[in-house]
């Protein structure tokens, strides 16, 4: 075959294609799609389960969402992530059970459960251990 002739009919086959492609209709398309959509929504449906049973978010994970907007750069007197000058009165004081409980109720400008909405008090206690890590 001739390049030409190559050409020609290659480019019938494309139009063709083209056309085919083009009369698919909404609901073809949305049908070709709807597994693929199916599929995601159960995959957010399971990591919202594994949420909820609090397995899946680390100390670090917590203190990143919903700690660290104060308590990296100790916005209204909060204690510093990770400095020992600012934790260690407050352990000394109450111990890590006083602080716990302090952070699950709130505490002058520190906010109950430090805003986090979704954790319970057993990621409260991981995110503390983890801004105290080393101190
Ligand atoms: C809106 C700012 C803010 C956010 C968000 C916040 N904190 Fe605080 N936090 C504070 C302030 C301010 C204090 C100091 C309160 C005081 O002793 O007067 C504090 C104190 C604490 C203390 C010490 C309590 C005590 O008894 O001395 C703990 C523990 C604590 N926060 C944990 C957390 C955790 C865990 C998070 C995230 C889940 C969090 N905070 C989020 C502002 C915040």
């Amino acid at each position: 075959m001739k390049l030409k002739t190559w050409l020609t009919v290659a480019a019938t086959a494309l139009t063709i294609f083209a056309a085919q492609a083009q009369e698919m209709s909404n609901d073809e398309i949305a049908d070709r799609i709807k597994p693929l959509g199916k599929v995601h929504v159960a995959g957010a449906a399971a990591q919202g389960d594994t949420a909820a049973a609090g397995g899946a978010k680390s100390g670090e994970d917590i203190y990143n969402s919903a700690c660290v907007a104060c308590h990296s750069a100790g916005v209204l007197g909060a204690p510093k992530f990770q400095v020992a000058a600012d934790w260690q009165p407050r352990l000394d004081d109450r111990g890590l059970d006083g602080v716990w409980k302090n952070a699950i109720n709130g505490i002058n400008a520190m906010p109950p459960m430090g805003t986090c909405g979704n954790c319970s008090e057993d990621d409260i206690k991981a995110a503390i251990e983890y801004m105290i890590e080393g101190i």
